[in-house]
């Protein structure tokens, strides 16, 4: 059985259109008309497979093509929300080539046992509502669905009016079913693919994620006439906080583990006036949780103290938590055997990025297959994958998930 790599190269070409950059890459945020647009899309090619599609109340949609047995479904599928200036292959990318596979079974006249669904997952990013894999936390039952739905943007608008606003809350509860297993699509995100010259990365499990939240309050005040000696800058502890993230992350603890500050707002935020408010998000990862339990009470630390030197008030807040994530050792070796009988180049590997994979395997066996991602990049529009690659992932997605659906 092969996928149809041209087909899969101009679906990937059209759906990168909405939301396009003019540098190439893809700003499509969540529940954004340019979100409406790529589901409509997709929903709309899912439909001529033939697919049976449902949407749920968070938005997520399914789309099933049936097994020859009333069996748990294969569940395949990624996310189409994209970051601001983000790639054209982070997300669709793993639903364009679920979609391949499906329709590769079609051409080749396969039957399956069990049932496959397409899925779509709402806000993966966590980009324009906190946290990420938002959607699937909730499917899994690890994230209430009224505070998913109270989730506010920047601007204050809630995630269950923008879900209704692009026609996209469904009347499907949005649980848990039974099913077979959940395989995702993605890219690597990272460069070990790419170093070693492979096609294929077989994904044996996720880092643990912590996000929390730093506001500071200082004292907001005239820029000219406030003397040096008396200001309390939120600014300047936020500054001080920032380099004492990345210390804890090389110094301290040491290791695998990564932090990032990636959000800051400063309030007022103008020339002259001495910031009063700033908040900031902190992002830290390591494969192992103990060492992310070891790592929050070191930022606490670094907080304080920057706050202290400054004379400031601060709040810390750890909102999102989503442990090491093992994905199950039978799909992972179903992944393998489907990688090699691609004739894919193929190497095992953990992934740094946090996926829906993480909470679908809360719910049965998971497993992931990257392909690479030039130069390491992503979540920028420098994004980019060589389509050799793609076939050869799509086509390791396509046989894995044949064999897990019991292809007759
Ligand atoms: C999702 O892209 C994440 O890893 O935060
Ligand atoms: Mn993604
Ligand atoms: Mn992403």
């Amino acid at each position: 059985m092969k996928v149809d790599r041209r087909r899969l190269e101009l679906t990937l070409e059209e759906l990168s259109r909405i939301g396009e950059t003019p540098r190439g890459g893809l700003t499509r945020l969540a529940l954004s008309d340019d979100d409406r647009r790529a589901r409509d899309r997709v929903v709309a090619w899912m439909r001529a497979t033939g697919l049976a599609v449902r949407v749920d109340r968070m938005g997520n949609i399914f789309g099933e093509r049936p097994g020859t047995e009333p069996l748990p479904p294969v569940m395949v599928g990624s996310h189409l929300d994209s970051v601001p200036t983000g790639g054209r292959y982070d997300g669709q990318l793993g639903v364009l080539c679920a979609l391949e596979a499906i329709r590769a079974l079609d051409d080749h006249g396969v039957r399956t046992r069990h049932p496959i669904t397409l899925v779509v997952f709402t806000n993966e990013e966590g980009a324009r509502f906190q946290p990420a894999e938002l959607a699937s936390g909730v499917l899994a039952g690890r994230i209430p669905l009224e505070d998913a739905y109270n989730a506010r943007d920047k601007d204050g608008v809630r995630l269950v009016d923008e879900l209704e606003r692009i026609g996209y809350l469904g009347p499907e509860p949005c649980a848990a079913r039974p099913m077979r297993a959940y395989l995702e699509l993605h890219i690597e995100q990272g460069p070990l693919l790419e170093e070693g010259g492979y096609s294929v990365g077989v994904v044996e499990g996720i880092v643990a994620i912590s996000w929390s939240r730093v506001t500071i309050r200082g004292t907001q005040d005239h820029a000219g006439p406030t003397p040096m000696r008396t200001r309390h800058d939120a600014l300047v502890a936020a500054a001080d906080v920032v380099a004492g993230v990345r210390r804890l992350a090389r110094d301290i603890v040491g290791g695998d583990m990564v932090a990032t500050v990636g959000q800051l707002s400063v309030a007022p935020n103008i020339v002259n006036a001495i910031p009063g408010t700033v908040t900031l998000s902190v992002d830290v990862r390591d494969p192992s949780d103990a060492a992310l339990d070891r790592a929050l009470p070191m930022l606490e630390r670094v907080v304080r103290q920057a706050c202290e030197r400054e004379g400031v008030r601060w709040e810390l807040e750890h909102y999102w938590r989503v442990p090491y994530t093992p994905f199950d050792p039978l799909v992972v070796d179903t992944i393998e055997r489907a990688a090699r009988a691609a004739g894919a180049r193929h190497r095992r590997l953990r992934s740094g990025a946090g996926h829906d994979a993480q909470y679908m395997a809360t719910l049965g066996p998971a497993g992931m297959i990257f392909v690479p991602s030039r130069g390491g990049r992503s979540h920028c529009e420098e994004e980019f994958t060589p389509m050799d690659d793609i076939e050869c992932g799509a086509a390791t997605l396509l046989l894995a998930a044949a064999e897990l659906a019991r292809a007759e």
